[in-house]
């Protein structure tokens, strides 16, 4: 699966910032039709987003699209105006059933057979951002299309009434819900937007604290956000050297028929060395 520690959202319809995200190193660049998007400027965003996929060279960037949520109204001229030019994947946002993901699931293999592209070849993330769907994680999260699943704070806060504090308690409990329903499904769990972008210092503590819940990567709307985003969803040197001495001990131990033994008065066992794998596959999708 395509890194994806950072995820970089700009307003589909500001050609600027989208040029200007393809110089950055970012993982996703995501162009929105939704939220970021005024009203008056939907149209705008669906025919820049078609040129921008046909026009520019986005590297090692994931291309992704974020359409409007299902129901909008908007949700079909979306989807239609840029899958002919065939984005990396398609985000949908605040997300409450498995249908909603199926009825885009279809249109975008319906578009992959007409235009005889592998059929997957256009991968799907989802906003889970409401209290619906937190509570409809587990059958939504169970859709076989899924890449990734993206929690929105604001939005969450927002549909259950809690105040956003700096700290987040009041997101703690859905957070951890998209961790674990993304775990068990296999999918990458992408946390809450930063939107104080000129405090960087938060945004890595931010970032260290998701990353610890076990989120593979964040959500970031500006330039500046990309290198602490993508270096705090980075094992470190030192993290990866343990996890590789985990791995070697752990062999050397089983063969001398210790299940658990002692590696710097810390106690090794089987899930110390799933979790040190689990740390080197994502330093390895990071290009470490
Ligand atoms: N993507 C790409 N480039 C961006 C960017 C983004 N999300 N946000 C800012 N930039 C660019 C600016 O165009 C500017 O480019 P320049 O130096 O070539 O002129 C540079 O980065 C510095 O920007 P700055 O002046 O610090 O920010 P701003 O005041 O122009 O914009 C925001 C601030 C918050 C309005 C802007 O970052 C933004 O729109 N972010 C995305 C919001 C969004 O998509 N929200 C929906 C999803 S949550
Ligand atoms: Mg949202």
């Amino acid at each position: 699966m395509h890194a994806r520690r950072a995820l970089l959202y700009m307003p589909g319809d500001n050609w600027k910032m989208i040029t200007k995200s393809i110089t950055l190193g970012v993982d996703c660049v995501c162009m929105d039709m939704e939220d970021g998007t005024a009203i008056n400027k939907k149209a705008e965003a669906r025919t820049t987003i078609a040129k921008a996929l046909q026009e520019l060279d986005f590297g090692a960037s994931e291309k992704l699209a974020r359409i409007n949520s299902v129901g909008s109204g908007w949700e079909k001229d979306d989807i239609e105006a840029v899958l002919p030019h065939h984005p990396d994947g398609i985000v949908i946002p605040k997300v409450e059933s498995f249908e909603q993901v199926e009825w885009a699931s279809q249109i975008i293999e319906a578009a992959e057979l007409k235009y005889g592209w592998q059929v997957n070849s256009i991968r799907v993330l989802i906003g889970v951002e409401t209290a619906k769907g937190i509570l409809n994680l587990k059958e939504i999260a169970a859709h076989p299309r899924l890449d990734a699943i993206i929690f929105g704070g604001e939005d969450f806060a927002a549909s259950i009434g809690a105040t956003r504090t700096k700290d987040a308690t009041e997101l703690l409990y859905a957070r951890q819900a998209v961790v674990v329903a993304c775990a068990a499904n296999d999918l990458q769990a992408i946390d809450i937007v930063t939107i104080d972008y000129r405090d960087i210092a938060s945004l890595r503590a931010e970032a260290e604290f998701g990353a610890r819940l076990g989120f593979s990567g964040k959500q970031i709307i500006h330039p500046a956000q990309v290198e602490p985003v993508q270096t705090a969803f980075t094992p470190n040197a030192e993290a990866i050297a343990y996890a590789k001495r985990i791995v070697e001990t752990f062999e050397a131990s089983q063969k001398e028929g210790k299940g658990a033994y002692s590696l710097d008065g810390k106690m090794i066992d089987m899930p110390l060395l799933k979790n040190a794998q689990k740390a080197l596959d994502r330093a390895k999708a990071a290009g470490k």
